[in-house]
Order: structure tokens, then sequence, then C-alpha cells
């Protein structure tokens, strides 16, 4: 039996991998800053997405000065919280490594929602870092919440555009709970409280945070985005 290649094929298939192999890898910097483990969680099914591509990644944790544990132990340090959050109090955070000032194309900025607004470490991180780590690169952020995201995400914006950063299309990720059950589940676990182990109310908050589904989305996500990343740096360094 006689096989016959489509050499065109072939020859723009080696074409594309010897691009590949002599251009830049592509730099992908992921900072986050998580409390109770969903930014962590979304960060790492994205970045496994990112790494079925040949492309360079930093995942680099935000960490306050004084670390924040939760839950908050109590309903009143939880409403104390809830208050400083709204308020857009700073939450002092550790110097960044220096890895976070190497070039990269792109940078991803993920973190919760508090209280409407951004959590108080990544208020910090933009704040000190605004003007070098997050101007030079196409900032993508992805956002936790239980449900309300708007103000947060138009605020976060806000500030990334004001340090002339590029910034694309927030991914949202929201608690797949239904209200007013995921408001009363978020607020009664970060007291310290167990609402998905409790009797009858488990039955409407099953569980705190997000879905398997959503994980398996954000690493799609990651794939999507680490392709379209080396397209738009083969058409950036493509001659003419
Ligand atoms: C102090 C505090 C305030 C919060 N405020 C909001 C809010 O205004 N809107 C919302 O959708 N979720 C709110 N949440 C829920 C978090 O955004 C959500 O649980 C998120 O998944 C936590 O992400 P993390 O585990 O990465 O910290 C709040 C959580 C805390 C602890």
């Amino acid at each position: 039996m006689v096989f016959i290649f489509p050499i065109d094929r072939i020859v723009s298939r080696n074409i594309f991998f010897i691009t590949l192999e002599r251009m830049q890898k592509v730099r992908i910097l992921i900072l986050y800053y998580s409390l109770s483990g969903q930014s962590r969680g979304l960060v790492k099914s994205f970045s496994e997405g990112l790494k079925t591509f040949p492309v360079h990644v930093h995942i680099e944790q935000i960490k306050p000065q004084k670390p924040l544990i939760f839950p908050f132990k109590g309903i009143m340090p939880t409403l104390k919280m809830m208050l400083q959050t709204f308020l857009r109090v700073r939450i002092p955070i550790q110097p960044l490594s220096n890895q976070c000032f190497e070039t990269y194309d792109h940078v991803i900025l993920a973190g919760p929602t508090w209280s409407y607004n951004p959590s108080g470490p990544i208020l910090s991180l933009i704040d000190e870092y605004g003007s070098n780590v997050l101007a030079k690169a196409v900032v993508t952020p992805i956002i936790s919440c239980r449900g309300y995201y708007r103000l947060h995400d138009y605020l976060l914006r806000k500030q990334l555009l004001k340090h002339s950063s590029r910034v694309e299309p927030s991914l949202i990720y929201k608690h797949p709970i239904s209200e007013p059950w995921s408001t009363l589940g978020v607020f009664l676990k970060s007291a310290g409280y167990h609402p998905e182990r409790n009797g009858w109310l488990k039955k409407y908050y099953p569980r705190f945070g997000h879905s398997a589904e959503q994980f398996a989305t954000l690493t799609e996500a990651g794939a999507t985005y680490g392709a379209n990343c080396i397209s738009r740096k083969l058409t950036d360094s493509s001659p003419g």
C-alpha cells in the first residue's frame, strides 16, 4: 500500500514549530491573593491549562505582612472585617519576589471580592506595584466571588488603567449557590460556622466555594488563553 503525505501541510506544520522554537517564549506572571483558597484553586486550574502550551509561567502568591486567618472566629470580627473592606482599607503586603520584576507579556491578577471591592491585599499591590510590575504587560483579572462583583471589577479596572496597563475582560467566577443562601452561607463560614453541615441549611447550602465543574472550565480557559498568547506573539513577531 502507498501512503501519499500532504507535503504542503507537513512543511507549514514544521515551519510553525520551528518558528515557535526560535520565538522567545511567551512569559506570563500570575499574581494572586486568596484568603479561603478559592482564588488559589482557580489559579491552579488555570495554570494547568496554560502549561499545556510552551509558555513560561511564574506564579506568585501575595502575602499580607500580618497573616490573615480564615475563618475570622466569630460574628463581630467578621462584621469588622466587612466594614473595613467596604471602606477599602488597604492590607499591607510582603514585597514581591525578584522574578516579578522580570519582563512579562501577560499578567493574570486573581483575587476575591470583599464587600463589593477588590480585597485589601490586592489594593495594596496596585498601590505599590501598579506603575512597574503591572504597567508593562497586558493584565487579565480573575475574580472569585459569591455573586456581587460589578463594583469590584469596575474599580479594579479603573485602578489598573490609571497605571496605563492594558486590561482585558475579567474572568468572573461566582459561587454556584442561589441567594439568599450564598450570602448567608459565606457569612456563617467566614464567622467560623459550618452551614454546609447544618441539618436543614445544608439542603440550600451544600458547599462553600466553587464547584469542580467551574475549576474544569478554568483549565479550559487557561488552555485557550495560552493558545491566544502564542498566536498573538507569532503575529507580532512575524515580519511585515
Ligand atoms: C470579608 C469578606 C467580604 C466578602 N464580600 C463579598 C462581596 O461583597 N461580594 C461577593 O460576591 N462575595 C463576597 N465575599 C465572598 C468571597 O468573594 C468569596 O468567598 C471568594 O470565593 C473568596 O475567595 P478566596 O478564597 O480566594 O479568598 C466576601 C468574603 C469575605 C471574607
